[in-house]
C-alpha cells in the first residue's frame, strides 16, 4: 500500500505470452490461487475483451465443480453512467453473462456501480464507501486502455494518483474504441463511474492484462515513460507488487 509522501518506484514483474489462451490460463490461475489460499478473498475484477477468456475458464472450472467463489467479495472497476442496468452493453450485464450467472458468487457480495442512478457523483460516493468497508482489496485484476490513453479502470488523462471512485467522463479516444460494444455508436454513454487511482494502488496485489497492438503503446509507457497524469497507467509503478501479463503484439514496442 502507498503511503501518504512515499513515492518509491518498483518495476512491475513483466509476462509475455505467445499465446492468447496462456494468459487466459495464467490470469485464471492466479484468481484461483487467490481464492485457494483465502477463500474470504476481497477482489476488483475488470469487463472489456482481454478478460474474458479468464471469465470462461473460471466458468468452467465451476461447471466441473473444481472451484468455489461463494466467499469472495467482488467490486468492480466502473459502470458506464448513465445506462440502463440490463442494456446490453453495461458492464453490470457483461459480468452476469460472462460470469456472475454461471458461478457461485454471492449476489449480495458482487458490487458494480449502478448506471442508472440519478446523480452520478451520489452513487460514486457510494461505492466508494462500499469498498472501504471491505477493508484493503487482496488483488485487483485490471486492463489497460487503448492507444494513447494509458486508462486503469476510467481514470482517463488528468487523473491524480489520489483519485478515488468517481464520475468521469469519456474520453474522446475511449468512446471511439468502446462505441463497437454498442448496437448504435452513438448510444454509448456520456461517461462512466470508476474507481480511482488511489483504490486500484491500495490493493494488495495488483495483475494488469493487455493484449493487441492497441495496448503496445500504453504498456511501453506505463513501464519506461514518465510517471504522471498523462499516463495513468504509469501511477502503477509506485506498487510494489504488480504483475503485468501480456501477449507479444501487446509487448510490441518493449525492448528485448
Ligand atoms: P478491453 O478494455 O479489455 O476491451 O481492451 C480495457 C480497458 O479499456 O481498460
Amino acid at each position: 500500500m502507498i503511503e501518504a509522501g512515499d513515492l518509491t518506484t518498483y518495476k512491475p514483474k513483466v509476462i509475455v505470452f505467445s499465446y492468447t489462451e496462456e494468459l487466459d490460463q495464467f490470469a485464471t490461475s492466479r484468481f484461483v490461487e487467490q481464492m485457494t489460499a483465502k477463500p474470504h478473498s476481497v477482489l476488483t475484477l475488470p469487463t472489456g475483451s482481454t478478460p474474458k477468456g479468464m471469465y470462461d475458464l473460471l466458468v468452467k472450472l465451476r461447471r466441473a465443480q473444481d472451484a468455489d467463489f461463494n466467499g469472495l467479495t467482488i467490486y468492480n472497476l466502473d459502470e458506464y453512467w448513465p445506462i440502463k442496468r440490463d442494456h446490453p452493453s453495461s458492464y453490470t450485464q457483461y459480468m452476469r453473462e460472462n460470469f456472475i450467472n454461471h458461478v457461485n458468487v454471492r449476489n449480495d457480495r458482487w458490487h458494480i456501480p449502478n448506471g442508472e442512478a440519478r446523480d452520478a457523483n451520489d452513487e460514486a460516493a457510494y461505492y466508494e464507501d462500499l469498498l472501504c468497508q471491505s477493508g484493503r482489496v487482496d488483488l485487483a485484476i485490471i486492463g489497460i486502455g487503448p492507444g494513447t490513453t494509458c486508462h486503469i479502470g476510467f481514470n482517463e488523462r488528468g487523473s491524480s494518483i489520489e483519485s478515488r471512485t468517481r464520475y468521469m467522463p469519456l474520453d474522446e479516444q475511449t468512446r471511439q474504441v468502446n462505441s463497437r460494444f454498442f448496437r448504435d455508436p452513438n448510444e454509448i454513454p456520456s461517461g462512466t463511474i470508476t474507481q480511482g487511482v488511489a483504490n486500484i494502488l491500495e490493493a494488495k496485489s495488483i495483475l494488469l492484462l493487455a493484449k493487441g497492438e492497441s495496448k503496445a503503446w500504453g504498456i511501453n509507457q506505463t513501464l519506461n515513460g514518465p510517471i504522471g497524469p498523462e499516463f495513468p497507467s504509469s501511477y502503477l509503478r509506485y506498487h510494489p507488487d504488480v504483475t503485468v501479463a501480456i501477449d507479444q503484439a501487446a509487448a510490441g514496442l518493449l525492448s528485448r
